[in-house]
């Protein structure tokens, strides 16, 4: 009788336990940081620094948003890809054209001052992303923190796991899908590219040589293909120019909607952007936010909480680095 009704209260409880992390399905939450290090306002310090820096430097926005969607897509929201070293995420080719690595040591820097251990490399991460986002026009988001630092970075499982820019778009969702991010979630991330440069060798195929036919991309706007060889001649010497991924100058460093109603008008620089406007599997999502400038500011915020989600190491996982750029401990692989 005894033991049954210990049965029951223990049923009980894993339903309970159950339910309780089906309610809060992430173990991250806001305000993580509150009270962890004394009266000190983690996220507002670490706001202070990058907009110290954005004000110099307006384009560590794009980066600094960038720099989260490649962590989380490997290896989870670790912050492996701040590891130096031979051979780590950083060093492939991807992600050779990172930016913001020294905004986020600056930050790291500041809060290690005032509470030495406390504040991990994957949560700064996902606060400059947050505080870029605001900076450059987008709608204020509340950050889920509690992540802890990886020790293990390979250039291998960047090059294996960061997408291509030409991923055809049925793959990409798979991608996305796998991190437990929704084929929604992914057309609004890709809005990541209402902001910032690509690289004349990221879509010059486009202009010359599509899928190897020897021409150019039939469907591309006639008036960029024309602005944009010029910029990227075919034989560029070398230079690798840079070009905006939105063509008004207001819009370059803003978070909005332009980049999807270039997209409706074949404005789209790279493949995986021009495609997710074509396909049919992804148009109705880029109509909706190309016509609708609330829905992207409304719903980029909230794609970003749930990409900050992906892998992330908690509780006894991992550790909280001293600097962003080495683990505390060596680890031999
Ligand atoms: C299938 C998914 C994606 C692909 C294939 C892709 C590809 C690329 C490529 C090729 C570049 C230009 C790199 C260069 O030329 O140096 C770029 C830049 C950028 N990407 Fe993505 N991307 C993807 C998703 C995302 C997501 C989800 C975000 C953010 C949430 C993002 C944010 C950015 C930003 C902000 C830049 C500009 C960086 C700068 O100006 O420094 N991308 N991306």
């Amino acid at each position: 009788m005894r033991s049954t009704s210990h049965s029951v209260v223990l049923a009980l409880g894993l339903i309970l336990l159950t339910l309780i992390s089906q309610c809060y399905g992430s173990p991250l939450y806001v305000g993580y940081y509150q009270g962890k290090c004394w009266n000190h306002n983690i996220e507002k310090i670490i706001f202070g620094v990058v907009k110290e820096k954005f004000e110099k430097d307006p384009t560590i926005v794009a980066g600094l948003i960038r720099l989260q969607f490649h962590d989380c897509i490997v290896r989870g929201c670790d912050a492996s890809v701040l590891l130096d070293g031979p051979k780590t995420e950083k060093t492939a080719k991807p992600n050779l054209s990172l930016k913001g690595y020294e905004v986020v040591d600056a930050a790291k820097e500041v809060v290690e001052k005032i509470c030495p251990g406390v504040v991990s490399c994957a949560d700064i991460l996902a606060i400059v992303a947050r505080t870029s986002v605001f900076l450059a026009g987008g709608k204020w988001y509340y950050v889920e923190t509690g992540r802890r630092d990886g020790v293990v970075s390979k250039e291998s499982e960047a090059l294996a796991n960061l997408p291509s820019e030409n991923m055809p778009v049925r793959d990409a969702i798979h991608l996305f899908a796998s991190r437990g991010l929704t084929k929604e979630d992914f057309v609004i991330l890709l809005g990541g590219h209402t902001v910032g440069v690509t690289h004349c060798d990221k879509f010059s195929h486009r202009l010359y040589n599509f899928h190897n036919t020897g021409k150019s991309d039939g469907r591309m706007h006639k008036g960029m293909l024309y602005e944009m060889k010029k910029i990227c001649p075919r034989k560029d010497n070398g230079h690798n120019n840079k070009v905006y991924f939105t063509y008004n100058p207001r819009s370059h460093y803003r978070i909005d909607n332009t980049f999807y109603k270039q997209l409706l008008v074949n404005q789209g620089v790279l493949e995986i952007d021009a495609n997710i406007g074509r396909s049919p599997l992804t148009n109705s999502i880029v109509k909706k936010l190309a016509y609708s400038p609330d829905y992207f500011y409304n719903k980029f915020g909230p794609a970003m909480v749930n990409m900050g989600r992906v892998g992330v190491l908690t509780g006894n996982q991992g550790e909280i680095r001293k600097s962003c750029r080495a683990a505390n401990y060596y680890h031999k692989y």
